[in-house]
């Protein structure tokens, strides 16, 4: 495509959208046109499915940011069970990102195909170390040559033990266990459950032999998280990221071991030869059927390039972050509802789905973003503070906080120095910490952002998040018309 086909694309597509080429807006500078609705009230809107890559819809398009202060395994486990979406960030080392996908995999997935087992020679202080490790409390105790049962060594076997040299086989349940067949289906192990008052059912073949595990709790968590992002085995969807260093391919092999659904290849400065060329190479090694998304980019160039180079999914934003120096440092980066609507102008044609990336402040911005273009929403800010975000939260000034820091601050540079001595040098920092107050679980937050969009859907008479996202308008707005719209004194 060459440049004047991408200009009249863009070009069109703002006319249509009530926005300008020049100057770039942001989400202040616009509000949502009221549209004639035929959507009665808003909880009579039921899709508000986006996309996030080729073929991957959430119920809740939000996705949360691949940042050390924002998404490990517990963030991930919450925004699934939401209908959302989270990448564990690239800042662990390989091995520890592996083990965070797997407990993501591993937590209320209908079946759980590979249990954790021990042999029955095991000591009880090793099979607590590794149930600590996976964050479960009780084990499949099995013959390790043969896989076949032997027993359960659940809590109440051995949390009074205070030998912990005692083996597992010595305290483990071994009469009496309830088992099914390996392809037992969720309403038939609940039932088995249910009534025989047990928390695990082993699924084993005609020869005794292991073959998985359903549990009360992930039956449970069927039933309480329907809108939950699962993959076709019942597991809550999760993403991998990766930087763009020499052992990416490595990386993301590992990854996939761990059946990550998505990879993240994540670089602040996404419209570069360097990305191009590794996400070319990752196509080769890994060919079509992995899914890609890459980033940052905030230009309709900068998304044809990665498209060409093969991706599922384009993550657009630079400098818009709530913890980013970048527009102020190098004085970089197009203001948010621009770059979203130059970028879907280009990407619609191909359609490859936009994640919106930084900036988002509260609901409004979120459906903003979804006007302009943005297929589903990546945010960090404002899930920072929640119980799931990784990190303590402390007590200063008589509150509660926890702590949110940009990707490129220096206290997040100096961190990796501590743990990673390869890092040769420190970067000007573009990013910043911040103490954010406590907010408590982050479903509260998901919830106000849903809850709104709801209410901006049934304003322009959207059924669906397709329909919002297409007819969706804005007018620009002045400083006053800001200000008109904040809860004001009346005189
Ligand atoms: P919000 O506004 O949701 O933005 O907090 C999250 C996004 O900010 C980006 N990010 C950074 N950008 N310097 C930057 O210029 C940084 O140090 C930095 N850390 C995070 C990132 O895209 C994230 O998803």
């Amino acid at each position: 495509m060459n440049q004047k086909t991408i200009d009249n694309l863009v070009e069109k597509y703002l006319e249509e959208k009530g926005l300008p080429q020049s100057p770039a807006l942001t989400f202040e500078d616009v509000t949502i046109v009221d549209l004639y609705s035929d959507v009665p009230s808003r909880s009579s809107i039921k899709d508000t499915r986006g996309r996030l890559a080729q073929h991957v819809y959430l119920n809740t398009p939000v996705v949360s940011a691949n940042m050390d202060t924002v998404t490990e395994s517990r963030m991930a486990i919450s925004m699934a069970r939401l209908g959302g979406f989270g990448f564990i960030h690239q800042f662990f080392p390989i091995e520890k990102r592996v083990r965070e996908i797997e407990l993501v995999k591993r937590a209320d997935s209908g079946v759980i195909e590979r249990p954790l087992t021990a042999g029955p020679d095991t000591t009880l202080k090793v099979a607590l170390e590794r149930m600590a490790s996976y964050k479960i409390s009780s084990l499949l105790v099995v013959d390790e040559k043969t896989r076949k049962l032997l027993g359960i060594l659940a809590h109440r076997d051995y949390r009074l033990e205070a030998d912990h040299s005692k083996t597992v086989g010595s305290l483990m349940k071994k009469i009496g266990l309830i088992t099914a067949p390996p392809r037992t289906n969720p309403e038939k192990a609940r039932q088995i459950l249910f009534k025989n008052k047990i928390e695990k059912l082993p699924l084993v073949d005609s020869s005794g032999r292991l073959k998985g595990l359903i549990t009360s709790q992930d039956i449970e968590k069927v039933i309480q998280f329907p809108k939950a992002s699962r993959d076709k085995k019942g597991r809550l969807l999760v993403g991998g990221s990766v930087g763009i260093a020499d052992s990416v391919l490595e990386e993301i092999e590992e990854l996939l071991k761990a059946e990550a659904d998505i990879i993240l290849v994540d670089t602040a400065r996404g419209n570069s030869a360097r990305l191009v060329e590794v996400l070319s190479r990752i196509r080769r090694r890994f060919g079509k059927k992995l899914l890609l998304v890459a980033g940052n980019i905030d230009t309709p160039e900068g998304v044809l390039k990665l498209i060409e180079a093969g991706v599922d999914g384009v993550k657009v934003g630079i400098g818009g972050g709530s913890a980013c120096k970048t527009r102020r440092g190098p004085g970089v980066g197009i203001p948010q509802i621009s770059a979203i609507a130059e970028s879907y102008a280009l990407s619609s044609k191909y359609g490859i789905p936009i994640i919106s990336d930084g900036g988002i402040k509260g609901s409004s911005d979120f459906a903003k973003a979804i006007v302009a273009g943005a297929d589903s929403v990546m945010v960090g800010g404002i899930l920072a503070g929640t119980e799931e975000t990784p990190g303590k939260p402390f007590y200063e000034d008589g509150e509660k906080w926890k702590i949110y820091r940009g990707s490129a601050s220096i206290e997040f540079q100096l961190s990796r120095l501590d743990r990673d001595e390869r890092e040769a040098f420190i970067r000007t920092p573009e990013g910043v910490p911040k103490r954010v107050k406590y907010k408590g679980e982050v479903a509260s937050v998901i919830e106000e952002l849903m809850g709104h969009l709801y209410s901006s859907m049934s304003y322009v008479g959207a059924w669906t998040l397709k329909e919002f996202q297409k007819k969706g308008k804005f007018r620009w707005q002045t400083l006053s018309g800001l200000e008109e719209g904040k809860p004001h004194d009346v005189l």
